[in-house]
């Protein structure tokens, strides 16, 4: 069982009955001795659905919500630096900064908001609530198929419905160089294939137990600003992850994409974050670790977290740097 989240293991559960899978589930959730209400929330609205979903499906269960993609400046490896920093307790969870959604998959929040600016990231996270089975359809066939030509073939093509756009960046994701999810400026994924032996395209119970954690949440296309129309009190919190600023003239982390994120962009974010944090909702922002960043929020708290650098093609340039965790509160 991994720690920071939730994980109920059966090995055959078509075999399991319900007072069973509760007892089960009651022992995992003791376990875990969850530290927040709004985990338990989930846990009971968690259980039930994968219950009906096992019932249905007779697939054997491993639930264990994580990201179901790899994203550039994803925060998996750092979750451990920042448990003792998220506020204590909080209704309604806001990320306008989705990315593959690590802090999400963390909490599991009863009610949350998620934003990213990327259509095709968002489209992705709707089809996996929405209709996980057709998009599990895709991606089998994806996997069945799978070749260098193949890779190419997709890559180049235009899928017309959510659902084929979704395997596509699914597929992709799970294949490409580095993993790397990167556009080039007319928006097209241009990254090669990777050397993966054997690519884990579609993993059928990681996408069932993430549908179930995405299922009540709200997801939206939209710029981060966005989040001031909604959270306005001290039981909402907001964890901001924006694309760091660099820290020298020849890092990129803003290149990924082609939301670049300027200077300006981060003198609008940290205005974001005073009005938030005059509102007395408790914000988190994730960010590099340079005099600029510092200096935008000397007024709040300011932790240093170790980070390696987890995605550089350059295997050499992959080291331990430091990067800043700010809080309101
Ligand atoms: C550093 S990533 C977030 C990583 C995420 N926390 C994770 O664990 O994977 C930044 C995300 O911000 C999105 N983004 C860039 N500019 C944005 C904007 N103006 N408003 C909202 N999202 C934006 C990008 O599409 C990208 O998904």
């Amino acid at each position: 069982m991994k720690s920071g989240g939730i994980c109920i293991l059966t090995s055959d559960f078509s075999n399991v009955s319900r007072i069973a899978f509760e007892k089960q589930i009651g022992i995992t959730l003791e376990a875990k001795r969850l530290h927040s209400v709004y985990q338990a929330e989930t846990c009971v609205h968690l259980k039930n659905h994968l219950y009906d979903r096992c019932m249905q499906t007779r697939l054997p269960l491993r639930l264990h919500p994580r990201p179901f993609l790899k994203w550039a400046g994803g925060k998996g490896q750092l979750i451990q630096q920042y448990i003792p920093h998220f506020p204590k307790q909080f209704s309604t969870y806001y990320e306008p900064f989705l990315g593959g959604g690590a802090v999400f998959f963390h909490l599991l929040p009863s009610r949350s908001r998620l934003m990213d600016i990327n259509p095709e990231l968002v489209n992705v996270y709707c089809c996996v609530r929405d209709h996980v089975e057709s998009l599990i359809a895709c991606l089998n066939d994806h996997r069945d198929r799978h070749c260098a030509d193949y890779y190419y073939q997709v890559r180049a093509s235009m899928h017309e419905s959510a659902v084929e756009r979704a395997a596509r960046l699914i597929y992709l994701n799970k294949t490409c160089f580095n993993g790397l999810y990167r556009e080039n400026s007319k928006g097209l994924f241009n990254v090669p294939i990777g050397r993966y032996k054997n690519p884990t395209i579609c993993d059928v119970e990681l996408l069932y137990a993430t549908s179930a954690a995405l299922r009540s949440t709200y997801i939206e296309l939209n710029s981060f600003e966005a989040v001031l129309q909604e959270a306005n009190s001290s039981q909402d919190f907001v964890y901001l992850d924006p694309p760091y600023h660099p820290i020298s003239a020849t890092s990129k982390f803003t290149a990924y994409n082609r939301y670049a994120f300027t200077e300006a962009d981060q003198i609008r974010l940290r205005d974001t974050f005073v009005k938030l944090a005059e509102r007395g909702v408790n914000v988190m922002l994730s960010n590099s670790d340079c005099p600029f960043v510092r200096d935008l929020y000397q007024d709040f708290t300011i932790y240093t977290i170790v980070a390696s650098r987890a995605i550089n093609s350059n295997a050499e340039k992959r080291g331990k740097i430091t990067e800043v965790l700010v809080t309101s509160y």
